[in-house]
C-alpha cells in the first residue's frame, strides 16, 4: 500500500539524488585535501562525504517502508578544482545551506497534505541540516583565522574538535 503522495515521493527520490550528489561532492573536496597533503581535513570530508550516502540510504528506506517507488535522478557533476581550503570550505557551507532549504521545502510540501509520517520523518534532517551548518560555519572561520599560511592549526583544530575543543552544551 502507498502511504504518501505520487508528489511526496517524488520529492524524496530528488532528495535521495541531492543526498547522494553531496556525496561525491564531499568526495571530491576530500580528494583535494587529501591531495594538498592535509590528512586531517581528508578525512573529517571523507567521513562528511559518508554521511550523506547514509542519508541517502535512510530516504530510501522510507520510501520502501511507505511502498513509494524508487526512481533516483541522475546525478550532476561535482566541483574537484578548487584553489584554496578556504574556497573549498566555504563551497562546503554553500551546499549545505541549499541542501537545507530544500529539506525545509519537502516539510512544508508534506505539511500542506496533511503527510505527518513525512513531516515527522524529515525532522531528523531538520536537526542534521543545523548540526552540519554549524560545523561547517566553525569550520570556515577556523580556516580565516589560520590563514593559507598556517593550515596546519586547521588540522590540530579538527582533530582536537574529537576532544573537548567540540564545545556542544547539553549533549
Ligand atoms: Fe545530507
Ligand atoms: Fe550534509
Amino acid at each position: 500500500m502507498e502511504l504518501i503522495s505520487k508528489e511526496v515521493a517524488a520529492e524524496l527520490n530528488q532528495q535521495i539524488g541531492r543526498e547522494f550528489r553531496a556525496m561525491l561532492q564531499y568526495l571530491a573536496i576530500a580528494n583535494y585535501f587529501h591531495r594538498e597533503t592535509l590528512p586531517e581535513l581528508a578525512k573529517y570530508f571523507y567521513a562528511q562525504s559518508d554521511e550523506e550516502r547514509t542519508h541517502g540510504l535512510k530516504v530510501i528506506q522510507y520510501l520502501h517502508d511507505t511502498g513509494a517507488d524508487l526512481d533516483i535522478p541522475g546525478v550532476e557533476k561535482c566541483q574537484y578544482r578548487f584553489s584554496t581550503v578556504e574556497e573549498a570550505v566555504s563551497f562546503s557551507l554553500n551546499e549545505e545551506v541549499e541542501l537545507s532549504k530544500c529539506i525545509n521545502k519537502l516539510a512544508s510540501l508534506a505539511r500542506k497534505k496533511d503527510d505527518f509520517a513525512t513531516e515527522n520523518f524529515l525532522q531528523f534532517f531538520i536537526k542534521e541540516q543545523l548540526e552540519e551548518i554549524s560545523s561547517m560555519e566553525d569550520l570556515l572561520a577556523t580556516v580565516k583565522r589560520a590563514g593559507p599560511d598556517r593550515l596546519l592549526l586547521v588540522e590540530e583544530y579538527i582533530l582536537r574538535k574529537k576532544g573537548s575543543a567540540n564545545l556542544r552544551l547539553g549533549e
